[in-house]
Order: structure tokens, then sequence, then C-alpha cells
């Protein structure tokens, strides 16, 4: 059973994705919320979420959201796109701990900023075709046109540090001219691995399209709730960070500075139930 109490303020935020996209995420939450502790959890050997089906991305995201809940945390974020697209219902059903996905953030973030009422969504298969973004946007306003396109090859090429070669400003171009032809002025980075390309998709949108940055908007909502709540650590000092993968420590190390700005020094390998 979740209570409130003094000791709470100081626990942990917890977060989860399909593995290292959601440092992205992690990222902005640190920067914003520095001497917060926070466990990250990335789910390696099961990754990619975005290909899979939506019962599996659920199955996989309730056994990441229990070991979190074992590791007692206060807070919990789904910095996975994918996963935030289709299991936070069924997540919120398990427990009474806040839990929040970046869905809704950036989504608000991108109705605040267009002028010309077009938005386009990017993100994987799965989260595209849940059109979680749609219809999140469509609660904070119906009238506005919005244009989807999945980016799968965009998470490789992330992962290989392929961000600003010639492959990866093709690949961009080919996903999104279709966007640009409709004349899009925001678009919703909704994959965890996009910021990375952040310098190219812009060099093929144009500048005068804003890129919104889900996890960045994320941050800030996190912040909000636990200000909200009277949980906002009392800590005056740095908070500790703690990772844990489910396979392959060793890689997701060594690729940990693309994503997080920062090296990991020790990742733990564990065993999800
Ligand atoms: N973390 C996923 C997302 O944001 C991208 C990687 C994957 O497909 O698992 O949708």
């Amino acid at each position: 059973m979740y209570s409130i109490d003094k000791k709470t303020k100081n626990l942990p935020i917890g977060i989860f994705d399909s593995g290292i996209g959601g440092l992205t995420v992690a990222k902005s939450i640190f920067n914003l919320l520095p001497n917060e502790k926070v466990i990250y959890l990335g789910d390696t050997a099961r990754l990619p979420y975005g290909t899979k089906s939506k019962e599996t991305v659920i199955l996989y995201s309730i056994e990441c959201l229990k070991f979190l809940i074992k590791k007692k945390v206060k807070l919990i974020v789904v910095a996975c796109n994918t996963a935030s697209s289709v299991a936070v219902p069924f997540l919120k059903k398990i427990t009474k701990i806040p839990i929040l996905g970046v869905i809704t953030p950036g989504a608000k973030a991108a109705v605040e900023k267009t002028k010309n009422n077009k938005i386009g969504v990017i993100g994987t298969v799965r989260t595209i075709k849940s059109k979680s973004y749609l219809k999140e946007i469509r609660k904070f306003n119906n009238k506005l046109k919005i244009f989807s396109q999945p980016c799968s090859l965009f998470v490789q090429l992330a992962e290989d540090g392929w961000i600003d070669n010639k492959i990866a400003y093709l690949t961009a171009e080919t996903y999104l001219t279709i966007l640009k032809k409709e004349k899009i002025d925001t678009l919703i980075l909704g994959c965890t691995h996009y910021p990375v390309l952040k310098k190219t998709i812009g060099k093929v949108m144009g500048k005068k399209v804003t890129l919104i940055d889900s996890g960045e908007e994320t941050a800030k909502e996190v912040k909000s709730v636990l200000e909200r709540n009277n949980l906002l650590t009392n800590r005056k000092r740095k908070g500790i960070h703690k990772f844990y993968v489910t396979d392959f420590p060793s890689n997701f190390k060594a690729i940990s500075e693309r994503f997080l700005g920062k090296k990991i020094a020790k990742v733990e390998k564990i065993k999800l139930q």
C-alpha cells in the first residue's frame, strides 16, 4: 500500500524504458531535479518494444513496473514512448504510486507551440499505430490537424551513433518529406531516441519547425507532480543515480554518453520476474 509520510519525499524516482533511449528522458530529469535520487531500469534484453504487439509491451511494462515498486520509489516515469502509448492505464491499476508517461506532456507542449495548427508526430510503429499522441492532442484541442509518420530506422541510427552523417540525413529526408509537404510548424519527437538526432531532423525540417522533446516536457511535469504532492526531496546534495538493465550492461555503459551526455560508471544486470 502506498502512503505518503515524511520519508516518502526522499525516496528515489523510478524510470523505466525498453533500453537505453530513456536516458534522454532521465537526462532532462537529472538536470531539472539534481537532488533527487533516481533508479533507472532499461529492459535491454527485450528491446525494441516499438515493433512488438500491444499485449507484449503491456506484459513487459508490468514486469518493469513491479521491479521499481520493489525498489520503493515515490513516483514512476514510463520513459518509453511505446510503453507510455499502450501500457499506462494498465500500470495505474497495479499501484497507487503516481505514474507519468511521456505522451501527455509532449502533446500538451505541441498544442501550446503550434501557430498554424498543423502538428507532426514521429515515433515507433507501435506508438504511431496506437494513435496515443493524436488522442492526447485532441483532448487539448480537437481542431488541430495532425500528421503522423513512423521512423523505425532512427532507433538503430541513434544507437550506432550515425546521427549527423549522410545516411542519417537521407533517412530523415525520406521519412520527413511527407510532413514537410503538409507544412507542419511543430514536430513531436515521439520516441526516446529521436532527440539524439535532433540536429539532423532540424536540418531536414528547417528552422521554422519547432521540435518538441517529450523527455524535456515530461521532466517539467515530474517536477510539478512532486511539488503538488509535497514530494520534492529536501536533500541538499546531489541525488545518487542507479542503473539496472536486463542484458548487456557493457554495451549500455559504452553508448550511454550519447544519450545522457556523460558516461555511466556502474550498471547492474538484473532478471525480471
Ligand atoms: N524506447 C522506445 C520508444 O520511445 C524506442 C525503442 C524501442 O522500440 O524499444 O518508443
